[in-house]
């Protein structure tokens, strides 16, 4: 045999021929990204450690709607920024929550009928405490009630709906949720509004930055009686079974890239549409790294979304979302 038959560099000697046979593409229509409503007007208020990320009053959250129509991406993920906050959370359910107003605004722009407009539920961004549920108390004990949570998030559900989402998304990982909101959209006359379901999220250091953007840090304990363990790759896919059945239309896997193998397994199991969430803290630790000029910023952002569609994601959330669509424009 001459020295050897296959030379796998052939294949890599141009950009042409590079671009003839790479197996993974991103394309921007394949890009989600979040924006943080809060009270006020000409608000763009600037998150510490995310920089380019804001807290963005709805008039200057408009004016983002714009701006990703026009680069071509695939939607957006609202979160409110309410001003007060109570045990149960009622922002998160109010008719005249920040979001709700929020999508009645941007579903009346003509710029907003290119995106998905996907919205989150969860109560942690309204709760005092903000823990994602109704917190019961005692002496030092407390716990985060599943069944009277998800009650509250249906009804936060179907409120979102009727303000204009596209999509709901609940992002609390109580038990129960997603056929409770099935059923709570259904009774709304909102059957054709389809469930995202944040199916397995985990209890991850990388939501640091977000709590910042979000002021939804617990003021006690943590989540993790709520999200999974970060070890569990079977009860992971238990979680997507379950939520599967109970009647979620897509999937969203978080974070992205501490979990690539449980994005794969999940693709290779399951045939529902699925995104992946590069999450706050993946964004700030790369955004620290150009900061300090130790990581090309176009290259590696690309790179970092790059590895979540090959493991599998369909479309990603991303606070890159923006920069990326330029990027590859
Ligand atoms: C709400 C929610 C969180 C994120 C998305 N939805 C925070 C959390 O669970 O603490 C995190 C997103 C990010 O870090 O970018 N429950």
């Amino acid at each position: 045999m001459e020295f050897p038959a296959t030379r796998l560099r052939r294949l890599r000697s141009t950009p042409a021929m590079r671009s003839l046979v790479r197996e993974t593409h991103l394309h921007p229509g394949a890009l989600v990204y979040p924006l943080f409503l809060c009270e006020g007007e000409g608000v763009r208020r600037e998150i510490g450690s995310m920089p380019g990320v804001f807290n963005l009053s709805i008039d200057e959250a408009l004016k983002e709607v714009e701006a990703c129509a026009g680069l071509g991406l695939g939607g957006l993920l609202l979160f409110g920024v309410p001003a007060a906050k109570d045990e149960a959370g009622s922002g998160a359910y109010a008719a005249d929550g920040i979001v709700q107003r929020g999508l009645r605004a941007i579903k009346a722009t003509k710029a907003s009928e290119s995106l998905v407009t996907i919205a989150d539920v969860c109560l942690c961004e309204y709760t005092s405490h903000g823990h994602c549920g109704v917190v019961a108390r005692d002496g030092e004990h407390y716990e985060v009630e599943n069944d009277s949570s998800v009650a509250l998030l249906a009804q936060t559900a179907v409120s979102l709906a009727e303000a204009g989402a596209d999509v709901v998304a609940p992002s609390d990982m109580m038990d129960g949720r997603v056929a409770a909101i099935r059923a709570a959209l259904d009774a709304a006359g909102k059957p054709n509004t389809p469930i995202l379901s944040y199916a397995s999220k985990f209890a991850s250091a990388f939501y640091g930055p977000f709590r910042e953007a979000a002021d939804s840090a617990p003021q006690f304990g943590d989540r993790r009686t709520y999200q999974m363990d970060g070890a569990n790759l079977r009860e992971a896919m238990r979680e997507i079974e379950q939520d599967i059945a109970e009647g979620a239309d897509m999937l969203l896997m978080k974070p992205a890239m501490p979990y690539l193998d449980v994005i794969r397994e999940a693709r290779q199991r399951f045939d529902l549409p699925m995104g992946a969430y590069q999450v706050s803290g993946e964004y700030s630790m790369l955004h620290a790294a150009f900061q300090r000029g130790w990581l090309e910023h176009e290259r590696a952002m690309l790179e970092s979304l790059l590895s979540i569609r090959r493991a599998g994601a369909d479309f990603i959330v991303t606070y890159f979302a923006k920069d990326a669509a330029k990027a590859l424009g």
